[in-house]
């Protein structure tokens, strides 16, 4: 698909209801044949109303004249054709209908309005097929899109919000628009077949009936300005419901550890009665609509039999006419709704396209090439950066700043300092989640923003200490760190992290899901898989962010027995709360208030450092 980054904010409330139809095309342009084809055969529908009714004229005539009736009598059609069966067919003119010929115009009938529905069928399928095929592919990108972003942007929306966009807003849009292209290319025409093949035959009762139609759809329309505002928030409580259905099923432990549950139902109640009042309201408005048109219609029946009275018309003619009324009403109604279903339609597609057309913050250069595997060496030069505020703006206290460093291939480092200091920070920005303000970062000598992000995070392998496993069996979730390693590579690399032990040992092996009964995973387990995942990654560049929780200390010896097995050959940043596991560090870099306090070895700081020696002390103690 063409992402033509345009604009990166959420529309304004201004152009909420303008449709981006430019944006949406692109979409349906592979499936134009379908579209196309779908809308001539609502055009064929709507003209076969004209044949219909024609066809049932000369049924009534044949059949509701009572029994005497001949096949040589003239029928009256519209556009001022005159029928005569008996000539037709060249026989006598005084040949009664008969039974036969009953039974004959009444089996049209069941044809007639099959032939009607198919049409319709066919006409809706093919615009609910094209509009699928454009959901599924608006909502792949869409998801693309959302996954493209930075970590800023998450941090700022919320998951269940995003979530309803991708699931449920761009089911909206589609299933309007279809409706919307539906109702425009077919109903209107509908309307006007039947009522010029009235109108050719009965003009002046036509045109009366023409008065009453506008008279249905004005309180339509003062009503549809009600509705508007609750079609409107519909979508933002749905946003509103699904985050705290979100947030409460991925913190249940949370919830249920401190007896919130009620709490939580009370969230999600408030933002389901807002749905529900909204859903109530809409279909108010939207079902006053009916009872009104079938009012102000009931009024035109009556009317017009009066008229059909004073004019000695015979009866089978007013069931023709009745009967062809009748059948404008429903288009009439649905397309009462055009408007409303529109600002929908236009809010909803508006929503998804902000979305898509996002452009991320961080972003590859154009033609920015891969950065082949590095030996290892990372420069942090002069490096200073703030994160954003609510408002987008930079935060006025810096994160980090004025850091300098300059981390040499194959060397083992630590990044100690108090909580706030920086420590993570340093990490995101090697990632590449955030660009400094000032400064670069370097690897091998490269500036990271001048090559793909996938290829610097492929440098880098990162075992963190909240570890993320994904509800998918044990292999699959060590196979995440590289697609495509084989399933021996796979035991191998659990082997290093001291995880294939424990693995054996649970039913099902390799095989076992995450998270399924009989497979739920200590915190030391979890995090032996994710240095496993680790080790299958092979990158040059590891990112250990110390687990703050304490293990006990036999599972702390086997980590970082499995850690050290990963550190090898390899440049490691490791972010220590422990100093007893980076007391042989190359060089311990000490942290304060996003800045570099001082570096060194052990013992070096141990001299130099007041912070690191209060930093041991502190460790001592406990
Ligand atoms: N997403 C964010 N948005 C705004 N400020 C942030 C964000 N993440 C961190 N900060 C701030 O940046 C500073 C540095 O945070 P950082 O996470 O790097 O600290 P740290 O050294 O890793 O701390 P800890 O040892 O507790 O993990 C802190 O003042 C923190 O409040
Ligand atoms: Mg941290």
């Amino acid at each position: 698909m063409a992402a033509t980054p345009t604009s990166s904010q959420p529309t304004s409330s201004q152009d909420e209801f303008k449709m981006p139809v430019r944006r949406i095309l692109p979409y349906l342009k592979p499936l134009k044949g379908r579209f196309i084809l779908g809308i001539l055969i609502g055009v064929a529908a709507a003209c076969f109303n004209a044949v219909m009714l024609m066809a049932f004229q000369i049924i009534f005539s044949m059949v509701l004249k009572g029994q005497s009736q001949t096949l040589g009598t003239q029928i009256d059609l519209p556009f001022g054709i005159n029928l005569n069966i008996a000539e037709i067919l060249g026989i006598a003119k005084d040949t009664p209908v008969g039974i036969t010929g009953v039974l004959i115009a009444c089996a049209f009938i069941p044809v007639l309005l099959f032939t009607n529905g198919f049409l319709e069928y066919l006409n809706k399928y093919c615009l609910a097929w094209v509009g699928n095929k454009m959901l599924y592919a608006i909502r792949n990108d869409v998801f693309r899109s959302i996954l493209r972003q930075s970590p800023t942007f998450f941090s700022s929306s919320r998951a269940g919000e995003l979530m309803q966009t991708v699931f449920n807003q761009s089911r909206v849009a589609q299933s309007n628009a279809v409706q919307l292209v539906q109702l425009v290319t077919n109903r209107p025409l509908t309307i006007i077949a039947i009522l010029a093949t009235l109108f050719s035959q009965y003009p002046f009762f036509t045109a009366m009936s023409l008065f009453v139609f506008p008279l249905c759809i004005l309180p339509v329309i003062a009503l549809g300005r009600r509705v508007k505002k609750s079609g409107k928030s519909e979508e933002l409580e749905t946003g509103t419901m699904m985050t705290a259905m979100h947030e409460s099923f991925t913190g249940i432990r949370l919830v249920k550890s401190y007896a919130r549950e009620e709490y939580e139902v009370a969230r999600f109640e408030r933002a389901n009665a807002a749905m529900s009042r909204n859903a109530i309201r809409w279909q108010r408005a939207s079902e006053l609509v009916g009872p009104i048109v079938e009012s102000v219609a009931s009024l035109g029946i009556a009317a017009g039999l009066i008229y059909w009275w004073w004019k000695d018309w015979e009866a089978d003619k007013f069931i023709t006419v009745i009967f062809s009324l009748t059948r404008i009403y429903p288009p009439a109604k649905e397309l009462s709704k055009v408007s409303l279903l529109m600002q929908k339609t236009a809010y909803a597609v508006n929503n998804v396209v902000s979305l898509l057309d996002r452009v991320p913050d961080i972003r590859d250069v154009p033609q920015a090439k891969a950065l082949p595997r590095i030996k290892g060496g990372v420069t942090f030069e002069n490096i200073t950066f703030s994160y954003s505020g609510p408002n987008g703006q930079p935060l006025e206290k810096a994160a980090v700043s004025g850091i300098h460093l300059n981390l040499e291939p194959g060397k083992f480092y630590a990044l100690v300092g108090p909580s706030g200091a920086g420590k993570s920070t340093l990490f995101s920005l090697l990632l590449r989640f955030y660009d400094p303000d000032q400064g670069r970062v370097l690897m091998d000598g490269v500036d990271i923003r001048s090559v793909t992000q996938d290829s610097v995070r492929g440098n880098i392998g990162i075992v963190s200490q909240d570890t993320f496993l994904f509800h998918d069996t044990i292999r699959e979730n060590i196979r995440y760190g590289r697609l495509d390693a084989t399933e021996e590579e796979i035991i191998a690399a659990a082997k290093k992290a001291h995880a294939h032990d424990f693995i054996m040992q649970i039913q099902g092996g390799y095989a076992a899901v995450v998270g399924d009964a009989g497979c739920n995973l200590s915190g030391g387990q979890k995090q032996r898989l994710s240095i496993a995942r680790a080790v299958l990654r092979n990158a040059p560049i590891l990112l250990l962010d110390e687990a703050t929780s304490a293990l006990d200390t036999e599972t702390e010896r086997i980590i970082q027995d499995a850690i050290h097995q990963l550190t090898e050959g390899r440049t490691v940043i490791a972010i220590a709360h422990r100093l007893s596991t980076i007391m042989d560090a190359d060089q311990i870099i000490v942290m304060r208030d996003g800045r570099v306090d001082s570096t060194g070895t052990h013992t070096e700081l141990l001299a130099s450092s007041e912070l690191y020696q209060k930093l041991n002390a502190l460790q001592f103690h406990e």
